[in-house]
């Protein structure tokens, strides 16, 4: 078996590689101003020279990476590689979490030598598991503290949403623990026999439009230069926070290296997404409510536009996709290629009835046309030829689900969740 510094050592030879790949595709992608209109979403199978894909290996070998490309060099921005230093320190552990139903382990990921960008991720596991577990690892927004009110869990360092409960300055309080604790149902992930991992957006960028910190800082310092709030790409670097969170799982040997599930609600989910999208180590995505920028069609007509994210959250993005906020028909993708470069593993789109504002009918049609590039893999279509009914699941490897009520993410998704996960992964091992 492969020693986990050879493996880290071929994902950053692998990851360098990928990066050169995808920049010599970039140099030949036209300014968006000299695209057509398209207004209908994009055949995903045809590639950027008209050319048709007819064969899962043309897939493979050329889409699939053309598509990474594109979504990085026309929405997203590059994704920043693996360092070629990173540490794991298991700051503490306690197998007492949750009245001895789960060990908490509270794990520091330093990602890079010099300057680095560091994760605080929280890892619970069941005590009663027989084996490797499958593991959630979801971001959140408010803090490891705000998921759980454990006092061991520290709180979280950076800048954080004044809306996050307990919140003085930006900054956590001890006011905050536990804060979103309805949100993160715990105790029922360790029940169903699955592995929880989490860790805050802020600590990869703390997501404001004015000031730049965390990865595309250390980036942009690198290059002598200051990112801008118009071109930074804050999902893509969230994203690389996912894949940096990945390395670590694939090495604890508590969690199944091959069942890793991304979780994000909303900018989280968008989020989620991308990190699948970008890296076959991710087995499942669950986008919950995430919508434009991440589930929903960019050409969509409800809900949020581009012109609407490209105003109000320009630093998601990179400079260029503002180039499509008044022409998104231009876009040479939508976000249904981005579903299909999870194929052929599975990705569930879960909505609630009153978020329009994520178009929950809009996600639908997304999902649909993902389907030529999964039953190309052999992976199916969607178990359903219209939106279904309020809390039916449709379970096929292409997921959706619709609830009534608001934007949120409550206990009972996280049932549909795990629902939705043990289908295709298998659940506790007997
Ligand atoms: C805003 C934004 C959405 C985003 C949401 C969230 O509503 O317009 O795109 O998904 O915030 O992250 O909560």
């Amino acid at each position: 078996m492969q020693s986990p510094f050879l493996a880290g050592c071929a994902r950053v030879v692998a990851s360098a590689l990928a990066m050169a790949h995808a920049a010599s595709l970039a140099a030949t992608f036209p300014e968006p101003s000299a695209l057509p209109d398209q207004p209908g979403l994009p055949d995903p199978l045809v590639l950027m020279s008209g050319e048709r894909v007819k064969s899962a290996r043309d897939w493979e070998r050329r889409r699939r990476p053309e598509l990474r490309a594109l979504f990085q060099h026309y929405m997203y921005g590059d994704l920043p590689g693996r360092p070629g230093r990173m540490r794991f320190e298991t700051v503490a552990e306690h197998d007492d979490f949750l009245g001895g139903a789960g060990t908490l382990r509270l794990v520091r990921v330093t990602c890079g030598a010099s300057d680095p960008t560091v994760i605080d991720l929280m890892v619970v596991t069941p005590r009663d598991a027989r084996g490797r577990v499958p593991v959630f690892l979801a971001m959140n927004f408010c803090g490891n503290h705000a998921v759980s009110s454990d006092p061991r869990i520290p709180l979280t360092r950076g800048w954080l949403y004044q809306s996050c409960a307990g919140c003085t300055d930006n900054h956590a309080t001890e006011a905050g623990r536990g804060g979103q604790a309805m949100d993160w149902p715990i105790a029922d992930i360790l029940a169903r026999g699955h592995a929880f991992a989490t860790f805050c957006s802020t600590d990869i960028d703390s997501d404001r439009g004015d000031v730049s910190d965390g990865v595309r800082a250390t980036e942009a310092r690198r290059r002598g230069e200051t990112p801008t709030g118009a071109d930074r790409g804050t999902i893509a670097a969230w994203a690389w926070g996912f894949h940096r969170c990945v390395d670590y799982l694939v090495t604890d040997k508590r969690v199944d290296a091959r069942r890793i599930v991304a979780v994000g609600h909303s900018r989280n989910g968008k989020t989620a997404l991308l990190a699948g999208a970008m890296d076959d180590r991710i087995a499942l995505a669950i986008p919950h409510q995430a919508g434009c920028g991440g589930t929903a069609p960019s050409r969509g007509t409800t809900g949020e536009s581009v012109e609407r994210i490209n105003r109000a959250f320009p630093h998601w993005f990179n400079a260029r996709f503002k180039s499509f906020t008044n022409a998104p028909a231009r876009l040479p993708f939508d976000q249904h290629a981005l579903v299909a470069l999870m194929a052929p593993r599975p990705v569930l789109l879960s909505n609630a009835e009153q978020d329009t504002w994520a178009n929950p009918a809009g996600q639908f049609e997304v999902l649909k046309a993902a389907e030529p590039v999964y039953r190309l893999l052999g992976a199916g279509g969607v178990d359903a030829t219209s939106m279904p009914p309020n809390g039916s699941l449709v379970r096929s490897r292409l997921g959706y689900y619709i609830r009534p009520g608001k934007h949120s993410m409550t206990a009972d998704d996280w049932r549909v969740f795990m629902d939705f996960a043990e289908a295709h992964l298998g659940g506790r091992r007997r």
